[in-house]
């Protein structure tokens, strides 16, 4: 990781060296905070954050289901996440929100715990630096709507994928997918899951996945230019037989799949609507596609 001079803590630019925390901190024993990443990109008119509101918003929803009171509101965190940007001085990058209990009490619940919102930001590249990529549906499956609160984004949701790069590494897989309790594909480690067949986009369904802002604007494009979007459960042998399949996320945007547990997906090629909506995405979170500049704060 490549360090910035500075991050936001609790209201204050602090700088980077500076940020550390207690070894008996709440959440590093249990799981319990909440965090986002949202990217910001170099457009004409200086470094633009993509989705900004959406993912203060998320962030807040998050924290509230840990019963966490951040002490901030919407606005003033969104202003806070625009000046540590600017006070870093990148001209785009990767955005780290977090919300976490602190250090003072150590049993499971967390109640009595300080609350901590800390941001960071950083360069950070292309997530999977493939063109297309080798995915291999995981031994775990993907957390139940039984178990958590699914649609929220909690650090300790996050041990399944970190099992499956355990599980990949050493392989020629690039990323892992995940299946739902009920056997039909959920998402990958990271991101959510679309496939392609006779042009028309299919996508899980809410409910065992974490609703991606990059799937939502990516419902949105593909609408807006006459796709039909289908949200349904999907299984892993209609994935199998589509004509097309791709990762959406904050982190790998728009990524082609190659194959599933080796079977090769369509023609094995970037096909003609994943492209298409590739193309459009990196348009729109670069400010060159007016119809979508509503999602970019400019810094
Ligand atoms: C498990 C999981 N699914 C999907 C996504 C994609 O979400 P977003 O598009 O909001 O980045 C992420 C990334 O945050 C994720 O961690």
């Amino acid at each position: 990781m490549q360090k910035t001079e500075t991050i936001w803590h609790n209201g204050v630019l602090k700088p980077w060296e500076e940020n550390t925390t207690h070894v008996l901190t709440h959440t590093l024993h249990y799981g319990g905070g909440a965090f986002e990443g949202i990217r910001f990109y170099k457009t004409d008119k200086g470094p633009a954050i993509f989705q900004l509101e959406a993912h203060v918003q998320r962030l807040i929803y998050s924290s509230d289901v840990l019963g966490m009171k951040l002490g901030f509101s919407q606005g003033e965190i969104s202003d806070a996440i625009v000046e540590m940007v600017k006070a870093n001085g990148l001209e785009a990058g990767y955005i780290r929100p977090i919300s976490y209990f602190g250090y003072k009490e150590l049993g499971v619940s967390a109640k009595g715990n300080p609350v901590e919102l800390v941001i960071a930001n950083w360069p950070w590249g292309k997530y999977l630096p493939h063109d297309m990529v080798d995915i291999k549906v995981s031994k775990y499956k993907r957390i139940s709507p039984e178990t958590t609160v699914i649609d929220a984004k909690i650090c300790g949701h996050y041990i399944g994928g970190i099992l499956s790069a355990i599980e990949l590494d050493g392989t020629h897989y690039h990323e892992a997918l995940f299946m739902d309790h009920d056997g039909n594909i959920a998402e990958g480690a990271g991101e959510n899951f679309f496939i392609v067949k006779d042009k028309t986009l299919y996508t899980p369904s809410l409910g065992h996945i974490l609703p991606g802002i990059t799937r939502a604007t990516i419902i949105e494009i593909a609408q807006h230019y006459g796709y039909k979007v289908v949200e349904q459960k999907i299984t892993l042998e209609q994935a199998l037989e589509a004509d097309e399949a791709f990762f959406t996320g904050t982190a790998v945007e728009v990524t082609p799949i190659k194959s599933i547990n080796d079977e090769v997906i369509g023609k094995g090629v970037v096909g003609e609507v994943t492209e298409f909506i590739k193309q459009t995405y990196d348009d729109v979170v670069h400010g060159r596609n007016e119809d979508f500049i509503k999602y970019l704060t400019f810094v």
